[in-house]
């Protein structure tokens, strides 16, 4: 038996990356999933799969979250999980970016979030299972990059949201968490993947000297949704090949 069988997932930015694979995963493991992402088109992969509905929106819209949970409901029964997944990155200048590019990445990457959260907790409880909710977050939310501030606050502010999110729906049985992904082949990082000498600095960056794929991110994240984590709340888990557990000050070893 899956460790999904039977339940229901909400899973954001679901149209390709972590997110597809998440939703993909959750499926493979017996659950249902509500796929949510900007584009139906992007989504079009999902019409392949029985248990997955699409929802074509921005989960910074308010409806959009509450529309993605009345689609579980109606579909199937209810939510048991939501994976809140979606993120965009933003870099600049620190002195000149146009202020609206940091609000925006606020909104989707930390706002959105809270609002995904506020959206689905009514139907877990009234579910009656508990509940597990799993934020993708990012190494650059444990430390800083060059020029990626605003991506940086973004995350480093979800992780903690994710904190006081475990604490207070705790007591409802309602569990939090958040995966730190590192360098992972994705559709937001099809620019570095083209680009040897990015890919390669990175790569030599992680333990493992190698990138993460969506489908191992995914397993993490499946992992922290399923009654298998039933222990596990308010934790930050690095998915990110040991990335994070270098103070950057030295490369490691390359592979024997
Ligand atoms: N790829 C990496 O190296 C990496 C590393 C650390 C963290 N992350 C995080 O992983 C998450 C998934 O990203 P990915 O790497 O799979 O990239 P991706 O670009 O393949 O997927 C992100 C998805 O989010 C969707 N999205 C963006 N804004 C949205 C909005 N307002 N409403 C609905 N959907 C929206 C996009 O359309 C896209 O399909 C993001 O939160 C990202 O910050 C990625």
């Amino acid at each position: 038996m899956g460790a999904h069988e039977g339940r229901v997932v909400i899973v954001t930015g679901a149209a390709s990356g972590i997110g597809r694979a998440t939703a993909e995963r959750v499926e493979a493991e017996g659950g249902s999933v509500v796929a949510v992402d900007l584009d139906a088109d992007q989504l079009a992969w999902t019409s392949a799969h029985p248990r997955i509905e699409l929802l074509a929106g921005d989960i910074t819209e308010e409806p959009v979250n509450d529309a993605a949970v009345a689609l579980a409901v109606e579909k199937f029964g209810g939510v048991d999980g939501a994976v809140f997944n979606a993120g965009i990155p933003t870099s600049g200048d620190l002195l000149t970016l146009p202020l609206e590019k940091f609000d925006r990445v606020m909104e989707v990457n930390v706002r959105a979030v809270l609002l995904g959260i506020r959206a689905v907790v009514p139907a877990m409880r009234q579910r009656g299972t508990g509940g597990a909710i799993a934020i993708t977050a990012s190494t650059s939310g444990m430390a800083a990059d060059p020029n990626m501030w605003p991506y940086n606050t973004s995350k480093a502010a979800v992780i903690n949201l994710m904190r006081g999110a475990a604490l207070d729906l705790g007591p409802l049985g309602i569990r939090v968490n958040a995966v730190a992904p590192g360098p992972t082949e994705s559709g937001m990082t099809t620019r570095l993947l083209e680009n040897n000498e990015a890919y390669e600095g990175l790569r030599r960056r992680t333990a493992l000297q190698r990138w993460g794929t969506s489908e191992e991110v995914a397993a993490v994240l499946s992992f922290l949704v399923s009654p298998d984590s039933s222990i596990v709340t308010g934790a930050l888990v690095p998915a990110d090949s040991g990335i994070s557990a270098n103070t950057g000050q030295f490369l490691p070893n390359e592979k024997p």
